[in-house]
């Protein structure tokens, strides 16, 4: 079976001492994860050691950064690199987020250079796609998530898509408590699927696990997570409480 993830974005949130709290409280709780689960924490960047300290052994819980930039070094002032991530044993990379393509102008082509300088240093991204409301009314996301994938990532072989994890966020459910149904969430986490399967085959297809994201809450994590194709969440706001992130992490498919 592919990977069900629950995964923490805790974005721009948490003082030292707030994350240590977190984490302890975390790893305090227990969770046992099967064979094909994973929890994944994308704390901000002061906190990647200190998470991975606090989650080594806790078996198939893993550290994730929040963004990289497009080059492995040089004078770049106030940008962290992949080299310098995976130096810092963190797996996977959130590439492409709303808020990094909205506030930091952030488009397919630089995503596309950020998935490949991911690759190059074994780290797993964690790519994000969604429309906003406009585009969701005007009844055109299902085009517009293609092209987000197209252009970032389908210059890539079928054996470097396997270390994909994609994630559907619609920008009108982020942090607004406004959740896609788990039919809107499948029906476009098909769609994704399909796209690959045309492009790599439907073996590579299966293998890529799609998560959703967009406010969810311990409440609605077991219904969407029980659909077919999706295989997990990207938790913004509920990440930032042990109980509820426990909770979610307890909702994955066994
Ligand atoms: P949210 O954020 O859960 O607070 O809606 C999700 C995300 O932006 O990854």
């Amino acid at each position: 079976m592919r990977k069900q993830i629950a995964a923490a974005n805790w974005k721009m949130n948490l003082t030292l001492q707030e994350a240590n709290e977190l984490l302890d409280s975390i790893a305090e709780k227990n969770i046992q994860l099967s064979e094909d689960q994973i929890a994944v924490f994308a704390v901000p960047f002061p906190y990647l050691l200190l998470a991975n300290d606090k989650l080594k052994n806790s078996k198939g819980y893993l550290v994730a950064a929040q963004n990289c930039f497009t080059k492995e070094s040089g004078a770049y002032t106030g940008e962290v690199s992949a080299p310098m991530l995976a130096s810092c044993n963190v797996g996977y990379v959130i590439i492409g987020h709303s808020e990094r393509r909205e506030y930091f102008n952030e488009n397919n082509f630089t995503l596309s250079q950020k998935v490949d300088v991911c690759l190059s240093n074994n780290l797993k991204p964690i790519f994000c796609c969604g429309e906003s409301l406009a585009i969701r009314e005007g009844g055109t996301q299902n085009g517009y998530v293609e092209t987000q994938l197209k252009e970032s990532i389908f210059h890539l072989e079928a054996s470097q898509i396997e270390n994909f994890v994609i994630a559907y966020e619609p920008i009108w459910a982020i942090g607004t408590g406004k959740t896609a149904s788990a039919d809107q969430a499948q029906e476009m986490h098909a769609h994704i699927r399909n796209v690959f399967a045309e492009k790599y085959g439907n073996e590579v297809a299966n293998s890529i696990s799609i998560l959703y994201g967009g406010s969810v809450k311990a409440n609605n994590a077991k219904e969407i997570f029980g659909k077919p194709d999706v295989d997990g969440g990207l938790v913004g706001g509920a990440s930032l409480n042990a109980s509820e992130f426990g909770l979610i992490i307890q909702s994955l498919k066994n």
